[in-house]
């Protein structure tokens, strides 16, 4: 079971939202394992079509399939339901807290292509929450995202007004601290904070304050005192805190296209891996800014602002030092006997 283990190694390094890890591996043979979903590490409050944990699922799926076919492998799955399967209505009444999701072939082939995307861009891909460099997007770059893009029937669009910029940011963060102060979505994303190095290191998973570019005390004050956001006196100067936070943000850019639906979803992560590691390959960073997507309000006021339907990830992009690397599950904490 070499070449799986060797696999999923890398693998572990997907990115996934709050970086929850939602994925564990149960391995049948040299040829086979299937892919569970873990329920508790799913995001019911907050992903309310479940498309951002189904999403996760392709992508986690995309990079085994991508890391196989560099070692003359070919991954194939077969998924274990529908994708519809997964909403959180239905993972809130599935029994126990492993979910089947699909099972994975191996077969090694002899002269089959490499994917493209090396292994080491696993690790090179971060999301990057400190501060871009002024440098905007090279021109090649931008056009090699926007034809990966098409190519998945998806669509990449940048934008570099920074007075446009600034109205995006000043939303996200309007929709962050209202999001933080309704209960059901505070408490699941807090769930995922880690305020010490300690706790992140013994979970290996969750939102590490290490990578949040915030101050410990910050980060602490959002998830315990949320409502000082609201503060008519303390708002501002946490808006302008948090602004300060994001940095240079040279552009903004969105994914847009098939994606709210839970099939779509699932091919849709398969694109996002894909999208990340070729971002990564020309050096660039992203983060993203969940509370546009999520938050209805905010979402609607970004289809007027911006003019593109079906966003379903808006994101700063562009170059920065290198940030700081989350923690993983260890591929033994994933697997399952
Ligand atoms: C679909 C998706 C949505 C994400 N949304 C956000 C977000 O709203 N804010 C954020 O800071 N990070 C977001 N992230 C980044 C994850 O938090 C990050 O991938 C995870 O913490 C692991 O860190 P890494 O990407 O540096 O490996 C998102 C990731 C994915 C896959």
């Amino acid at each position: 079971m070499d070449t799986w283990i060797e696999i999923l190694q890398t693998a572990v390094h997907a990115p996934s939202p709050h970086n929850v890890q939602p994925w564990r591996v149960r391995l049948l043979s040299d040829g086979e394992a299937d892919l569970l979903m873990e329920k508790r590490r799913t995001l019911p409050k907050e992903d309310v079509t479940g498309s951002f944990i189904i999403l996760t699922m392709g992508l986690f799926i995309e990079a085994l399939a991508v890391l196989a076919a560099n070692r003359s492998y070919e991954l194939t799955y077969r998924l274990h339901h529908e994708p519809s399967a997964y909403t959180p209505e239905k993972i809130e009444r599935a029994e126990g807290d492993l979910l089947t999701f699909a099972r994975l072939r191996l077969r090694q082939v002899s002269g089959l292509r490499p994917s493209g995307f090396d292994d080491a861009l696993f690790l090179k891909r971060r999301t990057s929450r400190v501060t871009l460099s002024p440098a905007p997007v090279p021109a090649e770059a931008a056009r090699a995202l926007a034809d990966l893009a098409r190519a998945w029937g998806q669509r990449y669009e940048q934008f570099s007004d920074s007075p446009l910029i600034e109205r995006v940011l000043a939303r996200n963060t309007d929709a962050l601290f209202e999001d933080l102060n309704a209960p059901g979505y505070h408490d699941e994303i807090v769930e995922w904070f880690r305020f010490t190095d300690r706790a992140a290191r013994r979970t290996r998973d969750g939102l590490d304050y290490r990578c949040m570019n915030t101050s410990r005390l910050a980060f602490w004050l959002a998830a315990k005192l949320p409502s000082l956001l609201r503060s008519a006196a303390l708002r501002p100067v946490f808006r302008r805190t948090y602004r300060r936070q994001l940095g240079t943000v040279p552009s903004v850019a969105v994914l847009a296209g098939a994606f709210w639906r839970p099939e779509e979803a699932f091919e849709t992560g398969r694109f996002l891996l894909r999208f990340w590691l070729e971002a990564a390959r020309h050096n660039l960073y992203i983060h993203p800014y969940g509370n546009l997507v999520t938050n209805r309000a905010a979402a609607g006021w970004c289809l007027r602002e911006l003019g593109v339907p079906d966003i379903w990830l808006i994101f700063k992009i562009g170059f920065s030092a290198v940030p700081p690397k989350s923690y993983r599950r260890s591929v033994e904490e994933v697997l399952i006997a």
